[in-house]
């Protein structure tokens, strides 16, 4: 199916230093995708390019098979709820709310009855007559979203809209977001740098990194089989075990670490034997016994436990793995009750939980 929108192969320059190498992104019609990237990463610049507020130095931005860019910005059937929300601050509520409409010349009775349905749609039904100084931060947000859905774009773009809110209200409007993503049937492009935040709330997930794109996946296949380190690191936490590709079988690998030979398992095709890859495991996958399982996993010292409200995190120490810290994290049930410092215990994990990283260079700078 032909996507809404497809960023092909674009790239971008401020004078002589590359933000962005081969960005290739597509967006289906209905879907919530997230990109996600540390501070830095390119994230708003590739907004910004889909605005039209950035030109750009090579590749195309296709609209339903179209190309964008002869379209002018106010053209372009998206809309922009930019990080600070750009409200007009002279102007009510409703008058912020049906300035979309008024610029594009329309009846002054239908813009009322449309500020009315959309001020409703946000929650925001009673509050037209104020001004965005006597809104909370959330109002404010939803009068930005308000404004962006009334003119029935087939896209809105979000720059780390939720970045200023506090952690209640924050968790508040992600529900809201994504269940008005649901009712309108439109696609969003959403930034942050927040993991958690990207898993709880998208389709699908871009993970960037220095300009470029790490992977690409649903939430929980990400999450569960990171392919770059980089991807494994900033979803979360990840314990990560340098060796060599020793055996494949299918998609299990065998892979000779420091610490002993480990099981892991590999998405798509394995490098060949002999490289060098890591193997990544959750904390909370890693199981935990008094004694080792023989011919299984590792055996480490406990280093730390660590009370940490719902869970409970364990630091362990392994000789042959100096500087490392493992972490395992159990649900804090009273399962981890009686263990302390300097004990010695047994660590495994099914193979199906540990991924097998490629260990290359990271991205070099652009
Ligand atoms: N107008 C600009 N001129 C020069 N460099 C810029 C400009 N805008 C952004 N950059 C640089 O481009 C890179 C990506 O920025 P940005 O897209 O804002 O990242 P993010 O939104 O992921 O934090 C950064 O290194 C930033 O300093
Ligand atoms: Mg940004």
């Amino acid at each position: 199916m032909q996507p809404l929108l497809h960023l092909e192969n674009i790239s971008k320059r401020y004078g002589a230093v590359r933000v962005l190498e081969g960005i290739d992104i597509t967006v289906a019609g209905n879907e919530f995708l997230t990109i996600l990237g540390p501070s830095g990463s390119g994230k708003t610049t590739i907004l910004r390019i889909i605005g039209g507020f950035e030109s750009i130095d090579g590749g195309r931005l296709m609209f339903e098979g179209r190309d964008l860019a002869a379209v002018p910005i106010n053209r372009r059937p998206f809309n922009t709820v930019f990080q600070d929300y750009a409200l007009f601050h002279h102007m009510t509520v409703a008058e912020n709310v049906g300035y979309g409409l008024k610029v594009r010349g329309r009846p002054r009775a239908e813009i009322a009855t449309r500020v009315a349905e959309v001020m409703e749609t946000v929650g925001l039904a009673a509050f037209g007559g104020r001004y965005p100084a006597q809104l909370s931060g959330g109002q404010r947000q939803r009068v930005a979203l308000a404004r962006a859905i009334i003119c029935e774009p087939r896209l809105i773009l979000l720059d780390e809209p939720l970045s200023a809110l506090d952690v209640e209200l924050r968790a508040q409007m992600q529900r809201f977001l994504k269940s008005l993503q649901r009712r309108l049937g439109i696609a969003f492009v959403f930034i942050t740098h927040d993991q958690e935040e990207a898993i709880a709330l998208s389709d699908r997930i871009i993970v960037v990194n220095g300009g470029r794109i790490e992977q690409e996946g649903a939430p929980e296949q990400l999450y569960r089989r990171p392919h770059t380190p980089f991807t494994a690191a900033f979803l979360g936490e990840n314990n990560l075990i340098a060796g060599t590709l020793a055996a494949v079988d299918g998609p299990l690998c065998a892979v000779d670490t420091p610490a002993g030979r480990l099981a892991a398992t590999v998405d798509g095709p394995a490098p060949p034997t002999g490289s060098a890859v890591l193997v990544a495991v959750r904390p909370e996958h890693v199981r935990l016994d008094a004694a080792p399982m023989p011919g299984e996993g590792l055996t480490a010292d406990v280093a730390d436990v660590r009370f940490l409200g719902a869970n409970v995190m364990i630091e362990l120490r392994h000789a042959a793995l100096p500087g490392a810290l493992l972490k395992v994290r159990r649900l804090a049930d009273g399962s981890a009750a009686g263990l302390v410092a300097g004990q010695r215990v047994g660590l495994s994990w099914s193979a199906g939980d540990a991924a097998l990283l490629r260990a290359g260079p990271a991205p070099a700078a652009l």
